[in-house]
């Protein structure tokens, strides 16, 4: 695995949560929640990233994360470029490499990288100059670590801890980053219970999500749950295993307020977005009062400015 931290135990780049310690999380969770500010408030906007340069790079199509990484930039002071590189095959790690280069001649200092690929943000992070940073902006199934992070805040906002809860994950567990980075940041957080809810076939492997309990049955998955975070069916990564039927699917695993009821009564309900509304989530609890979800994408801003405030503040000649 490439290092994320420089010699001084800094964080130089973000491609997993797999590692941080609970230290460095909450470091993070702080630094992001100092950013928040409520709906109708002007968002902060600082100079701490004046005179860099970030680089939005992006195979997989994405709004809510490109949209946040490109704001987060801009209110740190930053000048951005967005590339959406949408090829009809997948562009190969070497393309991508020249793409980076050239970038790096025009004085990229942060690269902000999804790619539908596993291993891509890894590669670049291993190929650019040292005083460049790269970001994981979700990496095929593999992580997706700001979210896990804005998830974390999000718990912890609505919540008032982390540790103690009882989370429930549930949905396409299998081919979810978001859920990935989600069990590294709340198991290192101190979370008490922490359950993936799926049917087989999405079940994620036997040697991932240690320490959680497993459930195929929603109603008992839910039972006195704190959060219940809902994955959207990820239809572009299944392959035949899992040719599910969308009505189907809603009736054996859909989130409806009647089954939201065996859930604590003041628990939490999240999802990353873009929700299939109606095949995992209904709209009556999605946009219900005890949704998070608009919070969580408020939070994506934050998340993302601690994220690049902390990894361009010791390197790359800002000062913080
Ligand atoms: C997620 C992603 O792309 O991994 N979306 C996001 O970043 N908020 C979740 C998803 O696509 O299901």
């Amino acid at each position: 695995m490439t290092r994320q931290t420089r010699a001084d135990g800094s964080l130089r780049h973000l491609l997993t949560l797999e590692g941080l310690s609970r230290r460095e999380l909450e470091a993070l969770l702080d630094r992001a929640q100092a950013f928040v500010r409520p709906l109708g408030a002007r968002p902060p906007s600082t100079g701490l990233l004046a005179g860099l340069t970030v680089a939005n790079l992006f195979t997989e199509p994405s709004t809510r994360t490109r949209v946040s990484f490109e704001l987060a930039a801009k209110r740190l002071g930053a000048d951005v470029v967005n590339l959406e590189m949408q090829l009809s095959s997948r562009i190969k790690g070497e393309s991508m490499l020249d793409t980076v280069f050239t970038l790096e001649s025009l004085h990229v200092d942060v690269f902000v990288i999804r790619d539908a690929e596993a291993g891509v943000p890894a590669l670049v992070a291993a190929s650019v100059a040292p005083h460049v940073s790269v970001l994981s902006a979700g990496e095929g199934s593999v992580s997706h670590p700001t979210q896990g992070l804005l998830d974390a805040l999000t718990i912890r906002q609505r919540k008032g801890r982390i540790k103690g809860l009882a989370v429930a994950i549930v949905g396409d567990i299998r081919h979810s980053r978001v859920a990935r980075s989600a069990y590294h940041a709340l198991a290192t957080l101190g979370v008490a219970e922490l359950r993936v809810v799926a049917p087989p076939a999405l079940l994620p492997g036997d040697d991932e999500f240690r320490g959680c309990a497993r459930y195929t049955d929603l109603e008992a998955g839910l039972r006195d749950a704190d959060v219940v975070m809902m994955l959207r069916i990820q239809r572009e990564r299944m392959l035949d295993e899992a040719q599910l039927d969308p009505d189907a699917y809603f009736r054996a695993f859909g989130l409806t307020s009647e089954r939201l009821r065996l859930a604590k009564p003041d628990a939490i309900v999240m999802h990353p977005q873009p929700m299939n509304r109606g095949v995992e989530i209904a709209s009556e609890v999605a946009d219900g009062p005890q949704s998070a979800i608009r919070d969580q994408v408020r939070n994506g801003v934050a998340v993302r400015m601690a994220v690049l405030a902390t990894v361009a503040r010791a390197g790359n000649g800002a000062t913080a």
